[in-house]
């Protein structure tokens, strides 16, 4: 009686929607729920999108909707108008939406404009800076959602905050399932050593950095002091950079690889991980690595004005410099290449078991 199942859709599109896809995909296939999984391509390079498939085990998409790049509102309205019609074909019991893209946007829209129950995973976080394409993606969505799977005790306070606290449960953050899966298959040697840019020695000190959201690269004057300061460091750092980045820099004139910096190109996930273990510490402006850092107990330093995971400030783990000038700062020994903090880490974000929860939640609704 296969009718009888209940039937999920995932929609996602970006990067770190597949690693998030990853966990949640094995636990469906677990279970009884009949899974199905939609990408909008709004990332479409093979680093971004294909080497998550093949190196997480992710089961192709079942339906892949080409949309790529574009302003926020051509690419969010590209995918709303492309998923209408699979969305009222497919009519899921629930459309599965994650994290904040524009295309969690564009599935919660088309999903609730045709009656089908969405649920939103890591629902609640909030950076409150209403300039970010994300905070808006996020507030909306959890506002039209019927069900919001929260990833930490802060979120559901955010969703109580804005009166949705009755459509809200904690299950934790999935992202440990898989961050802590991989690392202890990294440890035991299943994975080959990564593949850091050249000038990088694996076996000396060096950084992990990233830099990609708009609110850091898209102002020329910003993108060169935070490139001048990363270039500054007495240690050498691993610039694994996101194509918007390149594009960025080629655009403005930002010379990448010079001083301190070598520049590489985005890892798959094993890599990264690999990457991060192997690093003393991590430079970014990227949500899924300030949390991936804390829980590989690598010190991080973020290029932000805040975060949405504030956790991960706990005991100095991790370090806001909103100013790029900071970042060498010398009142310690710099801040981006300060020792790991000694206090032992709490466990925020739960037990690495989210996903599970994540299915028998949709299953009993
Ligand atoms: C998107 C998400 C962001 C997430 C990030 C992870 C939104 C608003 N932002 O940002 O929350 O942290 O993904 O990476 O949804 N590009 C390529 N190849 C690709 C994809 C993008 O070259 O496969 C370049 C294009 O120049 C494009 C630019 O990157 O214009 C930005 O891509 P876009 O999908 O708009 O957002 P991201 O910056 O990747």
């Amino acid at each position: 009686m296969e009718d009888s199942l209940v039937k999920v859709v995932s929609i996602v599109g970006a990067r770190p929607q597949l690693v998030k896809l990853a966990p949640i995909a094995a636990a469906f296939a677990a279970s009884d729920v009949r899974h199905m999984i939609i990408h909008t391509g709004q990332h479409y390079d093979a680093d971004l999108s294909d080497v998550f498939f093949d190196g997480l085990g992710i089961p192709d998409p079942d339906v892949h909707l080409g949309i790529g790049s574009g302003s926020h509102g051509v690419q969010t309205g590209r995918t709303l108008a492309a998923l209408d019609p699979v969305l009222e074909a497919e009519h899921p019991d629930w459309v599965l939406v994650y994290g904040d893209t524009n295309s969690t946007l564009a599935g919660t829209l088309s999903a609730v404009k045709q009656h089908i129950r969405v649920a939103h995973l890591e629902a609640g976080l909030r950076s409150f800076n209403r300039r970010m394409p994300e905070e808006h993606n996020r507030v909306l969505t959890d506002h039209a959602a019927d069900l919001l799977l929260a990833p930490t005790e802060e979120a559901m306070r955010h969703l109580a905050a804005e009166g949705l606290a009755a459509r809200a449960e904690l299950v934790g953050d999935v992202m440990v399932d898989i961050c802590l899966r991989i690392r202890d298959a990294v440890l035991a040697g299943a994975h080959p050593r990564p593949a850091l840019p050249p000038g990088i020695d694996a076996d000396a000190p060096y950084l992990v950095a990233t830099l990609h959201r708009a609110e850091n690269t898209d102002d020329p004057k910003h993108l060169h002091s935070l490139v001048d300061a990363l270039t500054d460091l007495p240690v050498p750092v691993a610039l694994l950079a996101h194509p918007r980045l390149l594009a960025r820099a080629e655009e403005h004139g930002v010379k990448l690889a010079r001083g301190a910096v070598s520049v590489g190109r985005p890892l798959p996930y094993a890599q990264m991980v690999g990457a991060v273990l192997g690093s003393v510490g991590v430079v970014t402006d990227s949500g899924g690595l300030q949390k991936e850092a804390y829980l590989l107990a690598r010190p991080c330093t973020t290029l932000r004005t805040e975060t949405e995971w504030p956790e991960t400030l706990v005991d100095g783990w991790n370090h806001l410099v909103p100013r790029p000038g900071d970042l060498g700062a010398t009142e310690w020994t710099g801040l981006a290449t300060r020792p790991a903090p000694t206090a032992e880490r709490a466990t925020p974000y739960g037990d690495g078991r989210a996903a599970e929860r994540v299915v028998r939640t949709l299953e009993g609704k």
